[in-house]
């Protein structure tokens, strides 16, 4: 099947999803976001490569750290950025998703970077956009976060030499978590040695072995030996049922404690893709302790945001 996001010549034309795409074409995001990754320590923190370029920022569901690091980055690659107020849009008077884009269109914009409730959000823009402007998925539904799982990536291969001797556990909402999703796709195309899946059974989609991961429902069995591990927040807002006694149980049988993290390997990092929920999947003395990395992948965010950027504008065959 043909991928929307890949141009005729096999460039990246949208990111929407990592399923579909290369570890060549992964290599070449994580490799371009290095070459960005000292930019902050410049004078001036900037490059010209998307001068000229309007970039829109369609955010329909809250974010902190997607929304803000895609702002930088476009204005870091000296792109226009508007991010769009969804509360106070038109939408809130019932316009629908592709008169929004329609009427942005008609604006001359270049790229939507689009956050939504519904999974395939982005795929429906892709479809009906004009041929010049690329869409970037910020996170659909239960679908697809690949801009976080890039990033994600990006700073483990900044702690670990090597993908395919790692063995790495998500732990936590798998069943609610986009961003999960998209990392088991790009740990399995990155040819990582193992990953595990570390939930009650509530919290686990069905058939989540097909997925290529293992499944563990006791966390101090799924965490030895790991090299990564990595937490989900609990995803009450997507929860349409009591899927769990209560945040203090849960703490309890899955939670990230001082004692536990000693059965990983000794030099394992920890991470979180946020909001974080301090005592409730995590201990805090971990989510700032010597282990954590939770922080660094917020600072990678813009790295490998402004890499996603650029090579996207580049399929676009022009010079930039
Ligand atoms: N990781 C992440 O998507 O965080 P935000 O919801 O703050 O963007």
């Amino acid at each position: 099947m043909k991928n929307l996001q890949l141009s005729k010549e096999g460039k990246l034309k949208h990111f929407l999803s990592i399923e579909g795409l290369s570890i060549e074409l992964l290599t070449e995001i994580l490799d371009t976001a290095e070459s960005f990754a000292g930019l902050p320590n410049q004078q001036v923190k900037k490059v010209p490569l998307l001068r000229g370029k309007t970039i829109v920022n369609l955010f329909f569901e809250n974010s902190t750290r997607t929304r803000t690091t895609f702002e930088l980055a476009a204005t870091r690659l000296s792109a226009d950025v508007l991010s769009m107020n969804i509360a106070t849009s038109a939408t809130s008077k019932g316009e629908s998703l592709l008169d929004t884009i329609r009427n942005l269109e008609a604006m001359h914009v270049d790229m939507f970077v689009v956050r939504h409730a519904i999974s395939g959000a982005g795929h429906f823009i892709a479809q009906n956009t004009a041929p010049h402007i690329s869409v970037i998925n910020a996170g659909d539904g239960q679908h697809a976060h690949p801009t976080q799982a890039m990033l994600d990536m990006f700073t483990i291969r900044q702690h670990k030499q090597d993908f395919t001797q790692l063995k790495v556990a998500i732990i936590g909402d798998i069943l609610h978590s986009r961003v999960a999703r998209s990392q088991i796709q790009a740990f399995n195309i990155l040819g990582v040695k193992e990953v595990r899946v570390i939930a009650p059974k509530t919290l686990l989609p069905s058939h989540v072995e097909s997925l290529g991961v293992t499944v563990f429902n006791d966390i101090e069995k799924g965490l030895v030996d790991t090299d990564v591990v990595i937490m989900l927040r609990l995803q009450k807002e997507r929860m349409s049922a009591a899927l769990l006694p209560s945040e203090r149980e849960y703490f309890k049988c899955f939670g990230l404690t001082e004692q536990r993290l000693k059965l990983a390997n000794p030099d394992a990092i920890v991470m979180h893709p946020g909001p974080i929920n301090r005592g409730v999947e995590i201990e805090s003395n971990i989510a700032d302790g010597a282990q954590s990395v939770i922080l660094q992948q917020v600072s990678n965010g813009i790295a490998v945001r402004m890499a996603i950027m650029s090579l996207t504008m580049q399929s676009h065959g022009e010079q930039i």
